[in-house]
């Protein structure tokens, strides 16, 4: 009886294998060509897709593949007409393309500030923890894997090392507020259009100042590459003083070829850039251009001092396609543009 179960067993199996296999192998293959055809198809689909991307990119970016921000289509055609317009008339730049080099502070004084920063910088990492505000970013001490910064937006408590600059700021404010006064009568706006919109107040007592001064340490580094990516800053103007070791760079769109402008490798200590930013172009639709910029990694330890003038969170932007606060408009901006602060 066993012995025939087993014959049993053995017969059903061979008929099973028989039937059952050739079946079996059969969707094996068809599954495989139909694996084999997806891939395909996906592969093709995902070349297509970036072949796409990349023309409309190049399309956007004016055919600048340098350019990895968004500028919308508006400002760039307002940007080959001023560009048009600047070969016709041979004019060195000026701020109306996005940035400008300026006389400012006695070299001596530069010295001082970048020495204060330095001086900060060098203290223990447990002194200048201190200073870091919980979950805050944008006011005091943080850092990220390659840069540490320190930013100062009121009258907050500074390190004895930083006390210098509650001097700065006032002076930095006001020459960027000159600065919106030279555009906004550029512009035959009315007074008041531009300057306006900026607290008077750079350095309130306790609530944080819109615009706002940055302190970076980057850290050295013997790779080629970027410190901070390619951006537009958001507010009206950015003061940089020019620091010894260079890292700023500016898209310098007025040649035939757009290339990368390395403007601290020509400056001095007397001198501090001046970059436009999304605010300003807004307002002028397009007649001033933002700065597209970067800063590169240096082999050295690199400070920078930047200065950042912003309207204020109600002040209203009000023009052919838009009227809304500043807040809104930048909260719209920031909701499809990358920013290399993240806030505005
Ligand atoms: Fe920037």
């Amino acid at each position: 009886m066993q012995l025939f179960n087993h014959v049993q067993s053995r017969s059903f199996y061979s008929s099973w294998q028989e039937k059952v296999l050739p079946v079996l192998n059969r969707k094996r293959t068809i599954t495989l060509i139909a694996v084999s055809i997806f891939a395909l198809f996906t592969v093709y689909g995902l070349i297509c897709r970036k072949t796409r991307l990349n023309k409309m990119r190049a399309e956007l970016l004016n055919k600048n593949d340098q350019v990895t921000t968004h500028q919308d289509k508006a400002v760039h055609a307002l940007k080959d007409q001023i560009v048009q317009n600047a070969h016709a008339s041979a004019h060195p730049p000026t701020l109306k393309f996005g940035y400008m080099t300026i006389p400012f502070l006695e070299e001596k004084e530069t010295q001082k500030l970048f020495q204060a920063v330095e001086n900060f910088f060098s203290t223990p990492e447990t002194y200048q923890e201190q200073f870091a505000i919980p979950d805050e970013k944008e006011i005091g001490y943080a850092q990220l894997t390659e840069k540490k910064w320190f930013v100062i937006r009121n009258q907050q408590k500074i390190p004895s090392e930083l006390e210098i600059f509650m001097d700065y700021i006032p002076k930095v404010h006001a020459q960027a507020l000159k600065i919106l006064g030279d555009i906004e009568s550029q512009m035959n706006f009315p007074p008041g259009k531009l300057t306006d919109m900026v607290s008077k107040t750079p350095l309130p007592e306790f609530a944080k100042a819109t615009s706002v001064l940055r302190l970076f340490s980057y850290d050295p580094s013997e790779q080629n590459g970027l410190a901070a990516d390619v951006h537009e800053d958001l507010g009206l103007l950015t003061i940089t003083l020019c620091p010894s070791v260079p890292g700023l760079e500016v898209l310098d769109f007025t040649s035939d070829t757009p290339h990368w402008l390395a403007l601290e490798k020509e400056t001095t200590a007397s001198q501090a850039t001046v970059l436009v930013g999304e605010t300003v172009s807004k307002i002028t639709e397009g007649k001033y251009i933002a700065a597209t910029h970067r800063v590169t990694k240096n082999p050295q330890r690199r400070f920078s001092i930047v200065y950042q003038l912003r309207a204020e969170p109600n002040a209203q932007i009000q023009d052919k396609e838009v009227e809304m606060t500043v807040e809104a408009w930048i909260n719209k901006q920031k909701s499809f543009r990358t920013s290399v602060n993240s806030l505005y």
